[in-house]
């Protein structure tokens, strides 16, 4: 019963960060759009507010989702240079380095998170974490061909498993297969970004540090904007020594 009660609230504050962000979006922007269930409720709010912006999608659930609810979608082909991407993530800590990928679409997440302007990130409060790593594996997409061999290497760095859908290796929207990888802890979020993606067989992984710009946070009181450090480190403070009840003033 609890658990359901908590499943509602942050869907709650997954939805209020959504909606606030969805207000920085102007006609005639070039928008990139993340995914995951925070993302389609962005969608929903653009679709009601925004309709009028070019939207690029990175996953095919948020393509389908943006062309149902009537979003102008172009390619990333045609619109190299963005205006603003919103996305979600699995973690993001006070130097808004963050695990994503949660989904397996980090890898195209990450090229339209590089080629914006401005990366907005959306995330109820419960993804807001000191050191990363601590309750989502580090996602990393890898070529098929390479699996066994990168599974390999991988295990010299953490705990790596391949990740499975009805019994089969799960595959990407680019057509590769996934291993997430735990790690004890993760120090120095850049190198070990660096040090995964130079392994042969890596695609990307879902370590996405320096990218985010700016935190919408969904809480019970709303939502609170994150532009730098002390402002998150002030946020987890208060929603740490109120307890889950009290929300957070606005940063
Ligand atoms: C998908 C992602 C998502 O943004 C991340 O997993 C968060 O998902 P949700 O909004 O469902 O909690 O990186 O690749």
């Amino acid at each position: 019963m609890q658990l359901i009660l908590i499943c509602v609230e942050t869907e709650t504050w997954k939805a209020a960060a959504a909606r606030e962000a969805a207000k920085l979006v102007r006609d005639g922007m070039v928008v990139g759009l993340g995914s995951g269930s925070t993302v389609a409720k962005l969608i929903e709010a653009l679709a009601e507010l925004r309709p009028d912006a070019d939207y690029i999608a990175a996953s095919s659930s948020s393509e389908r989702l943006a062309k149902e609810l009537g979003l102008k979608l172009t390619s990333f082909e045609e619109h190299q240079r963005l205006d603003l991407t919103i996305d979600g993530a699995d973690e993001v800590d006070p130097n808004f380095d963050m695990i994503k990928g949660h989904g397996g679409a980090h890898t195209r997440e990450k090229i339209i998170a590089v080629a914006a302007r401005k990366m907005v990130v959306i995330v109820d409060k419960t993804k807001l974490v000191r050191k990363l790593g601590q309750r989502f594996p580090v996602p990393v997409e890898v070529l098929p061909f390479a699996k066994d061999y990168t599974m390999k290497e991988l295990a010299a760095l953490g705990r790596p498993c391949l990740k499975l859908k009805d019994g089969d290796p799960m595959v990407t929207d680019n057509g590769n297969y996934l291993i997430e990888v735990w790690f004890k802890r993760i120090d120095n979020a850049a190198k070990l970004e660096e040090k995964i993606n130079r392994l042969p067989g890596v695609i990307d992984n879902g370590i996405f540090a320096g990218l985010a710009d700016v935190v919408f946070v969904g809480h019970e009181n709303g939502c609170t904007v994150l532009r730098d450090k002390k402002g998150f480190l002030n946020f987890l403070k208060e929603t740490e020594f109120g307890g889950q009840k009290r929300g957070p003033k606005k940063a």
